[in-house]
């Protein structure tokens, strides 16, 4: 079988609570391929800044950068981990005051430029899926596959809700999430937009399975168009 010579990204692009990073860690998974979730090193460097204190409103760029230093991201069997330290800390990652000031770090430029090469970094280990907002349109343009995945804010509100509380939230928790959601989504607007020929996944009526079986078949589809180039 001939070798292609160049590693193929899968791109899977889309709004806040989308399902985004649970659903390129499996399909990662069934291609064989790593996940890298851009996500987690805007969240990494967030709480990099964080331990170094002061309030939100006065950080300069230089100094995110500063504590950009302290992140590593770090090729596992089938995900790049972020570390920060040297430490693993996805709960940190997850928590609420990361994601409080995740939206203006990710607005700085120098950040996105640092984040965009960490993440071109990854692709050069291996094949590999990525997620994220601009990973279609930015970082991979050339991506073999471009997956714009959506659904409606209620359900991304009961998903992230049932994910935070580990149980089906009230009518209020809905509503206060889904209004959080509305906010991160305008926040994250600028980089948030779908690839002119990405895929649009709409999730909304899907299980996971279902949308990971979609996105594994025309992942599959189009790697054995390249190779038969
Ligand atoms: O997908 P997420 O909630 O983990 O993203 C965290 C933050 O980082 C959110 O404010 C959007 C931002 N982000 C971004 O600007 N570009 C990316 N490629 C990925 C995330």
């Amino acid at each position: 079988m001939p070798v292609p010579d160049f590693l193929p990204v899968v791109a899977i692009d889309g709004p806040a609570a989308s399902g985004k990073s649970s659903t390129a860690r499996m399909v990662a998974v069934a291609l064989g391929f790593r996940q890298a979730d851009s996500g987690a090193l805007y969240r990494a460097v967030t709480a990099a800044r964080i331990r170094k204190g002061g309030d939100p409103g006065t950080w300069t760029e230089a100094s995110v950068l500063d504590a950009a230093s302290g992140v590593s991201v770090v090729a596992q069997e089938r995900v790049f981990g972020v570390r920060l330290a040297g430490e693993v800390i996805d709960e940190e990652l997850r928590g609420p005051a990361v994601t409080a000031s995740v939206s203006l770090i990710a607005r700085m430029r120098g950040v996105r430029l640092w984040a965009n090469a960490r993440m071109r970094e990854c692709a050069l280990v291996g094949p590999i899926v990525v997620d994220g907002r601009d990973m279609g349109t930015v970082v991979f343009p050339d991506a073999v596959l471009k997956v714009w995945l959506i659904a409606d804010t209620v359900e991304r509100a009961r998903r992230r809700s049932i994910e935070m509380l580990g149980r089906s939230p009230s009518d209020e928790e809905l509503a206060r999430e889904a209004t959080d959601l509305e906010r991160r989504d305008r926040g994250d607007s600028a980089q948030t937009q779908p690839a002119a020929d990405a895929v649009v996944v709409d999730t909304t009526r899907l299980t996971q399975a279902e949308q990971v079986a979609q996105i594994v078949a025309l992942a599959k589809t189009r790697l054995r168009g390249e190779r038969a180039e």
